[in-house]
């Protein structure tokens, strides 16, 4: 009786320990701010090298700055996965985000650890890519439509409704744009061009990259999107040609925070260093996604545009990353031009 007892205890006990270590090594709340099926392999290509389970959410890279900062007392979200940098950026500077310091930096590139150093180690950068649009090659050979290689070209009053962008409030993407058109134009000027794009303009999507998806299927002729999104869908075998404007354009880094207040530190921190390493940076391409890896190690997709072969703006990401200048310009795109977009 009492040996049954013993055994009876030290079951329970065993099952308690058991299901006390799932829960320890087990669980890591993600958000990813890239595309679906990069965020699906990412999350199943951890899962399978590490006793810990994801929970995978996908959420575009300013959606996803709003959902930290309003958790910030009581984060759910332990680890923030891709999307723009100026977001984690701007969450690292209102300090929703911890201080981090991978032992995986030396491996990084320069733009990379920069993008650390500025944030005080509250952010870094995974992959880099160019501003750009692309455009569905048989509805403008069905239309006689020219090919549009400049900002200024897009405002042919021929493409009235066939352009679609993102919404800068919830996309990365779209306020790269922003932040690019006023740096190359000037602020006013931005705006001025943004107003008389607005009569193109057919719908600002949610997510960044879904405009050219969108003209990929032939739902309209041109998306403006980072190139390697452009590229993704030519690579599909879609009718879509990607192009670098001639002016000049802007470009991400895209980068990972880790929570403040993660409740999964130590499974973020383990998240964190396993997405730096080259070989998991190498296998992005799998999942067409053609961006510029940071960890210098790792493979540059041979479909991924290259920033030499790009006109890029000296990018200032210390102004565009703060707060303030963010919610200045979108107050304004609000007024401005999502007022008369409706
Ligand atoms: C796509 C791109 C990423 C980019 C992301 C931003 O997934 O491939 O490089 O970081 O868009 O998404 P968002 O929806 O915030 O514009």
């Amino acid at each position: 009786m009492a040996s049954r007892y013993i055994a009876a205890a030290a079951l329970a006990a065993g099952t308690a320990l058991t299901a006390f270590s799932a829960q320890a090594a087990g669980n890591l709340n993600l958000i990813c701010s890239a595309d679906v099926v990069i965020c699906e392999q990412m999350k199943e290509g951890f899962e399978k090298e590490n006793d810990i389970k994801v929970n995978m959410v996908r959420l575009s890279s300013g959606e996803t700055y709003a959902k930290i900062r309003a958790e910030s007392r009581n984060p759910k979200t332990d680890i923030w996965w891709a999307g723009t940098g100026d977001p984690h950026l701007q969450a690292a500077s209102e300090n929703l985000t911890l201080e981090y310091k991978s032992p995986m930096l030396d491996q990084l590139q320069d733009w990379a650890k920069k993008q650390a150093e500025s944030a005080g180690y509250k952010t870094v950068g995974v992959y880099a890519g160019a501003l750009g649009w692309g455009y569905n090659t048989d509805i403008f050979k069905a239309k006689g439509f020219k090919e549009p290689k400049c900002w200024a070209d897009l405002l042919d009053p021929a493409f009235k409704g066939e352009i679609q962008i993102a919404n800068p409030n919830s996309s990365g993407t779209a306020y790269t744009a922003l932040a690019s058109l006023v740096q190359i134009m000037g602020e006013d000027q931005a705006y001025d061009y943004l107003k008389k794009l607005n009569a193109n303009i057919s719908q600002y999507t949610k997510s960044g990259s879904a405009p050219v998806k969108a003209a990929a299927r032939g739902e309209t002729a041109i998306g403006i999107v980072f190139m390697h999104d452009a590229v993704a869908q030519t690579v599909e075998g879609f009718p879509i040609k990607s192009i670098a404007p001639c002016e000049g354009t802007g470009y991400e880094i895209g980068s990972m925070s880790i929570v403040k207040g993660a409740k999964n530190l130590d499974n973020a921190k383990i998240w964190y260093d396993w997405a730096l390493k080259p070989e998991v940076q190498s296998r992005m391409k799998d999942a067409k996604s053609f961006q510029l890896p940071s960890n210098k190690n790792a493979e540059i997709p041979k479909e991924a545009p290259r920033f030499e072969d790009i006109k890029l703006i000296d990018y200032d990401f210390k102004t565009y990353g703060d707060p303030a200048k963010r919610k200045e310009l979108l107050e304004r795109w609000d007024r401005e031009i999502s007022a008369s977009a409706n």
